[in-house]
């Protein structure tokens, strides 16, 4: 046993790399589903059965805690696998509820009425599904209250960092912020809502410019899921073993983890 994180692809590394920093004696099984990758240009029912298929392997592998270090899976279909699919002695947990609670100055599982914050103009930025999917201001309004949220559907990025091309990704977060400036020209703070945009931070601030504070998932994940695994120790399990498993070509996607990660990393096939 072990805890899993899944993501559509690599973008999931990022998150990983900051939970294995926080807790390096945890075995972490991490799966990418690159063969069918980009989840955030696909439908909800599709982002669902994609989502639940690949929970399942990670289940089949022995993890009894499952993060979906995937925005787009948390925003489309992680309430519906909570409703009705994930059995009894298994959690799934997202990314979404650690990075609101950040923004809206909450600790964990603090489920008092929302109240005013700091942060009044917020720019969100992540996939195409995720924007439609309004998840993000359906769990910030049950936290806060007065906070103007302006989205970005960020088409195109995501292609281009699973492709390795970070020229052409730089460009597209260049327009991406232009768009999102002509909507909402001075935000306090700018969410990379997709776990591959992490990659791309430096690219954001410049394009937003000082004044816009830029929060991104990685660390509030890993504080938060050694927070939740203090309180319940036995969701690791027993095992020991860690892996990295990809639906798609190992090789490929080993050669990408490791410029991604800027250490070796090693897939295989799921
Ligand atoms: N990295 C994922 C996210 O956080 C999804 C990217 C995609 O597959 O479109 O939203």
């Amino acid at each position: 046993m072990a805890v899993g994180i899944f993501d559509s692809g690599l973008g999931g590394l990022t998150v990983l790399d900051a939970v294995q920093k926080r807790l390096p004696d945890v075995p972490f099984v991490y799966l990418g589903d690159s063969a069918n990758a980009p989840y955030g240009v696909r439908t909800p029912e599709d982002i669902y059965n994609l989502t639940t298929a690949a929970v399942q392997r990670l289940f089949d592998e022995g993890c009894d805690l499952v993060i979906l270090a995937c925005n787009t899976a948390s925003a489309a279909a992680l309430r519906k696998m909570q409703e009705n699919w994930i059995p009894k002695d298994k959690r799934v947990l997202g990314v979404f509820v650690p990075l609101i609670e950040s923004l809206t100055e909450r600790q964990w599982g603090d489920n008092s009425p929302p109240r005013e914050v700091a942060v009044k103009h917020v720019a969100l930025f992540a996939t195409p599904a995720t924007v439609s999917s309004r998840a993000f201001q359906r769990e910030l309004a049950f936290r806060a209250i007065g906070v103007d949220v302006e989205a970005q559907a960020c088409g195109g990025v995501v292609d281009a960092i699973e492709d390795g091309d970070y020229v052409l990704a730089e460009a597209l977060v260049r327009s991406h912020v232009d768009a999102l400036k002509r909507k909402m020209p001075n935000p306090d703070a700018a969410i990379l809502g997709c776990t591959h945009y992490p990659l791309m931070a430096e690219a954001f601030q410049e394009a937003l410019g000082p004044d816009t504070r830029v929060l991104s998932q990685a660390n509030l994940v890993a504080e938060s899921l050694a927070d939740y695994l203090g309180r319940r120790p036995e969701m690791i399990g027993k095992g020991t073993e860690a892996a990295f498993l990809t639906t798609g070509d190992p090789k490929k996607v080993s050669s990408r983890a490791t410029q991604f990660l800027r250490r070796e990393i090693t897939f295989t096939a799921a």
